[in-house]
């Protein structure tokens, strides 16, 4: 089998560069691990940019997220419990987020695949990588016991953080950059109003809190917890007795209790590959880099790295030029260092530290006052939240 561009990995970041090259009319062919079912029900990010909202627009995918996403102009800030507003909007002239689900986003990529001809292959087993740094490299992989081989001209790796692309890279050609954080997120999805119209994130005393929702009618929220914890000993009333008081006496009063149908644990990392292109193999999104969930970029930046790539390849086929190539890890990594930047200021800001003594908290909680009253350091924050341009 030949093709044209390798994609490793149906995530976000795989399936939305074989949309886009298909678009562009450049041949792609997507292998994954897993089968579909299992991508589309990871409940993960729910906050996309506007660069993201553009990109599915573009894509012509973009009704259903129109129709049922949930536009914000503004998000919210605890200290202690007392609340204020960041209208991101008015601080950044006019820009917004859009609430959809990474879940929603997948079945609109997945339900548009076939009938647009992007290829995916599922259920990959053992696949590998071969002659990235020659001029024709392969893939291979096992499928119901035998054994596959695509040729390619290149290799896009969106297999995420523990995909096997960045892994075929030598390590002496690689540079990587990692803060592990002491603590997770502890994360619920229930089928309850949420408590806002907007997002909240609260930093109290007995650790961070984040009230977010995926539609009206359904709540996401998160609560700051220890590595070590166990899921079983988090049952939804202890959850919820936890999250009202971190969230503060106002908000934490909104508060609708139910079931859970949902509840995992994340830990939180920050990490950055460097370069993103080794010979014929170029990574993309995690496979790359991670950033603490703390302001929503895992998925955003999947989508500026992919609209980078997609463009380089796209001038690559369509003009004969390698410059998009060429320049692509450092382009996509200028803007990956400014969203790991701001995840991990954010996570600072907000989360509780378990090594840190009664000064870092002094620190924190002056920081958020100082926000609370100053439109300089709440433009800092809104123009990062909504997204930084791409360049
Ligand atoms: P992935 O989603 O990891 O996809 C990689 C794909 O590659 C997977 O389908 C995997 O099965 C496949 N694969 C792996 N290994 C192989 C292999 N060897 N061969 C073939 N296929 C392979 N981001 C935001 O922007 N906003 C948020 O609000 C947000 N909230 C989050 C909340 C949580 C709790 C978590 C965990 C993450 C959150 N994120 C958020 C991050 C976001 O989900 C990720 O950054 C995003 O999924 C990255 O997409 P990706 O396609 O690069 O990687
Ligand atoms: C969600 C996740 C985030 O990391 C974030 O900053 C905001 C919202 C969510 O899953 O809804």
């Amino acid at each position: 089998m030949r093709t044209q561009v390798a994609i490793i990995g149906a995530g976000p970041a795989g399936l939305l560069l074989a949309h886009l090259l298909r678009r562009a009319g450049v041949e792609a062919v997507v292998i994954e691990r897993r089968d579909r079912e299992y991508v589309e029900g990871r409940v993960r990010a729910g906050v996309l940019e506007q660069v993201t909202v553009d990109l599915m627009n573009t894509l012509g995918l973009g009704e259903r997220m129109r129709a049922e996403g949930l536009v914000h102009t503004g998000t919210n800030i605890a200290s202690d419990g007392d609340l204020f507003r960041i209208d991101m909007s008015e601080l950044t002239g006019g820009s917004t987020v859009m609430v959809y689900g990474q879940q929603e986003v997948m079945k609109d990529l997945f339900d548009a695949a076939e009938p647009r001809g992007v290829r995916i292959i599922f259920d990959a087993e053992d696949v590998a990588l071969h002659d990235i740094d020659g001029s024709k490299p392969y893939v291979t992989w096992r499928k119901d016991g035998a054994e596959h081989r695509l040729d390619c001209d290149f290799i896009a790796g969106c297999d995420g953080y523990h995909g096997v692309s960045r892994a075929t890279i030598p390590a002496d050609v690689l540079k990587t950059f990692e803060r592990v954080y002491p603590f997770g997120w502890l994360g619920v999805l229930a089928d309850v109003p949420p408590c806002d119209h907007e997002l909240i994130y609260s930093n109290h005393e007995r650790g961070f809190a984040l009230a977010s929702m995926r539609s009206p009618t359904r709540s996401r929220y998160y609560i700051q917890c220890g590595l070590d914890e166990r899921i079983e000993d988090w049952s939804d009333e202890r959850f919820w007795d936890e999250l009202c008081l971190r969230l503060g006496p106002e908000a934490g009063a909104r508060v609708t209790r139910g079931a859970s149908f949902e509840k995992s644990i994340a830990p939180l990392r920050s990490f950055v590959s460097e370069p993103m292109r080794h010979g014929r193999l170029f990574l993309a999104g995690d496979a790359a880099h991670i950033v603490p969930p703390t302001g929503a970029k895992g998925l955003n930046l999947a989508a500026s790295d992919v609209i980078m790539l997609g463009e380089a390849l796209t001038e690559h086929y369509l003009e004969g030029s390698n410059a998009g190539l060429d320049g692509y890890s450092a382009r996509a990594l200028a803007r990956v260092w400014k969203a790991e930047r701001f995840s991990w200021w954010f996570t600072s800001l907000t989360h509780r530290f378990p090594d840190r003594d009664g000064f870092d908290r002094k620190m924190q909680v002056a920081e958020l006052a100082y926000m609370r009253g100053s439109r300089a350091a709440q433009v800092t924050l809104a123009e990062n939240y909504v997204g930084l341009p791409l360049v």
